[in-house]
């Protein structure tokens, strides 16, 4: 399978956020990778489901919606309403993760499970059957542009074989620090989904930073 690419819109201008979902729309990016904070989970506030309602409007990608809140099984309808294709929750943030993503499916959506640079893949192997995807955070959640963890390679690999041994039909997505220096090998090590803001929106051509990461 060819890998994704998700542009996080965290590191987009927001003023123009229009003009930024038109040039996703654009190019080869295949998700659109939506950040919600809620500050309690993590040391920051993003945005919530107004702006993701006008988002699904103009994008004519899916909406992968990371939650970065406590207690994501309160939302889950509201982000389905609001147009989340994707939804993928912490580990850390949920109680009983396997009635969240039953919840998750039912809904409508693709579910995901998201685990902080601290957490081992190991914690996976009993509900890996169950998602549709596991993201790997190679930076500690909360903000775009900070620096890629080096051990989420390792991981990459770990949850590579937790997957082969469940035949489990899971996608590894890579959220956080991934640029041109990393991506060939996060692929190598059997991502398939790969996150980037920073590296996408500051760059003077996003098109091309996107298709680069794509042509890997
Ligand atoms: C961080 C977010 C990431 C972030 C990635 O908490 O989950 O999706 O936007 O941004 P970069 O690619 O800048 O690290
Ligand atoms: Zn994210």
């Amino acid at each position: 399978m060819k890998h994704y690419i998700a542009p996080s819109i965290l590191s987009a201008d927001f003023l123009n956020l229009g003009e930024s979902l038109q040039m996703l729309n654009k190019s080869k990016a295949d998700w659109i990778h939506i950040d919600v904070m809620d500050g309690v989970f993590v040391p920051n506030i993003t945005i919530g489901f107004p702006v993701i309602k006008q988002i699904k409007q103009l994008a004519k990608k899916p909406l992968d919606v990371h939650l970065m809140i406590v207690q994501p099984e309160r939302y889950i309808d509201r982000f389905r309403e609001a147009g989340a294709d994707i939804l993928s929750v912490h580990f850390e943030a949920s109680t009983h993760l396997h009635r969240t993503i039953s919840a998750i499916k039912t809904a409508g959506m693709k579910a995901g499970v998201v685990i902080n640079p601290h957490t081992n893949v190991c914690v996976l192997e009993d509900i890996i059957i169950d998602v549709d995807l596991v993201c790997i955070m190679s930076v500690n959640p909360g903000f775009g542009g900070q620096k890629f963890i080096e051990n989420s390679f390792s991981k990459i690999i770990n949850l590579k074989a937790i997957i082969a041994a469940a035949k489990s039909k899971a996608l590894i997505e890579v959220d956080g620090g991934v640029d041109n220096t990393n991506a060939a090998k996060l692929l190598k090590c059997g991502a398939d989904v790969l996150v980037a803001g920073n590296y996408v929106f500051s760059s003077k051509e996003p098109t091309k930073a996107i298709a680069d990461l794509k042509n890997l």
